[in-house]
């Protein structure tokens, strides 16, 4: 059987850079873009034209730098303004894709557009007829498509089909679907959308509830072939789902059907440039690319894993661009990691001497978050005193 396809498209310079704190001024914002590139995403999209002249400048240069390999879109509302100036902004880029849309769930069409479902559907054809005088690559996003009603999304969805949307983004806005819901959604629309198969269906969910990973994979297992996604899973409020995560999941879990071109050893170094360009920080159990993604501390894992990787690790953390597992000595570690700490500073102990440092190294662990290199050689001075 083939595998699919499954394009990743970051918006980690758009709905991540949107985050209070994370804005990034116009080199760093290119420097990531081209970071994204030989990263391997297949759409990146750069910002939001409209919103400021900074935004509208970058994305003309992060169009005019990036390669043809790679769509570069811009974000508009179904406003003829914003459609206009996200085209004018993407007027440099090989590959120029428009991203537009408009609220469809109840709250969003009643509560904040106050207006009617037909008058949804209308400005949401228009715009995309609007957005395809300018380009050929138009995606529409129907905010809140997570909470909207199958039967009215998908009356919303033909529109912008037969409008010649390329692309059709179902977005879980607010992070409340259940995965077997979202996928339920995606097979919906697979079902009753005629010419769908024609265009791309992308995925692009939050993590209000932790589940955006999840719902994009039952996004893809359903029939969509784009995950719109973001380096560290940063985003509004809780976050989008996490590049690093989905991918992995793909390559680890679903290889046998699914493919990315993503390069997976630059996913670390490229967290990493993301936290320092925008200041923020990873939290220590974040999968993937967080400090303690491959850190073992307990005594029961560590003597696992010392002697066989996998038998605690799903991944090996060179495929990540991670150098190497860690061994991390807390008053839960055993003999078999202080023993392998130490020869790992150079030490080969005999039982004997493993014995008296054990129970030195348990006396500082009980006093210290955390036994280091250091330690150890102070442990092993009080060690050679003692034998001697
Ligand atoms: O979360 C969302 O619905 C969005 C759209 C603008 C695509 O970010
Ligand atoms: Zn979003």
């Amino acid at each position: 059987m083939s595998k699919k396809q499954i394009q990743i498209f970051d918006t980690t310079l758009r709905d991540g850079e949107q985050v209070p704190g994370c804005k990034l001024a116009k080199e760093p914002k290119l420097k990531l873009a081209k970071r994204l590139e030989e990263l391997g995403v297949d759409v990146i999209e750069a910002g939001f034209p409209i919103s400021s002249p900074g935004d509208f400048e970058a994305v003309m240069s992060i169009g005019s730098m990036i390669s043809q390999d790679v769509v570069v879109c811009g974000l508009s509302r179904a406003v003829e303004a914003d459609i206009k100036c996200a085209a004018e902004a993407l007027s440099t880029a090989k590959r120029p894709r428009i991203h537009t849309g408009l609220g469809t769930s109840d709250s969003h069409v009643f509560d904040k557009l106050r207006t009617t479902k037909e008058r949804v559907i209308e400005r949401a054809r228009k715009s995309v007829l609007y957005a395809k005088s300018f380009v050929e690559d138009v995606e529409f996003y129907a905010e809140d498509a997570g909470r909207t009603d199958n039967v009215y999304l998908a009356q919303v969805i033909q529109a912008v089909v037969d409008a010649g949307a390329t692309v059709l983004n179902i977005p879980d806005t607010t992070g409340y679907c259940l995965p077997s819901e979202y996928g339920e959604k995606i097979k919906y629309l697979v079902e009753h959308v005629k010419g769908i198969d024609n265009c791309t269906i992308s995925t692009h969910c939050h993590n209000d509830l932790g589940m955006a990973t999840a719902n994009s994979i039952a996004g893809v297992i359903n029939g969509a072939t784009q995950i719109e996604c973001t380096m560290n899973g940063i985003g509004e409020r809780a976050g989008n789902c996490s590049l690093e995560e989905v991918v992995m999941v793909l390559k680890h879990r679903l290889s046998d059907k699914f493919v990315t071109g993503v390069n997976t050893p630059l996913l670390y170094p490229l967290s990493r440039e993301v936290c320092e360009e925008m200041g923020v920080v990873v939290q220590a159990n974040k999968a993937i690319v967080g400090d303690n993604a491959f850190a073992h501390s307990s005594g029961i894992h560590q003597d696992g894993v010392i002697k066989e990787r996998s038998t605690y690790e799903i991944i090996d953390p060179k495929e990540v661009g991670v150098n190497s597992s860690q061994i991390v000595l807390t008053a839960r570690s055993g003999r078999a990691a202080l023993a392998y700490r130490f020869k790992n500073i150079g030490h080969n102990l005999t039982k004997r001497e493993l014995d008296i440092a054990y129970s030195d190294f348990l006396t500082l662990a009980d006093q210290k978050k955390e036994v280091i290199d250091e330690d150890l050689h102070f442990i092993l001075q009080n060690l050679k005193a003692e034998v001697a």
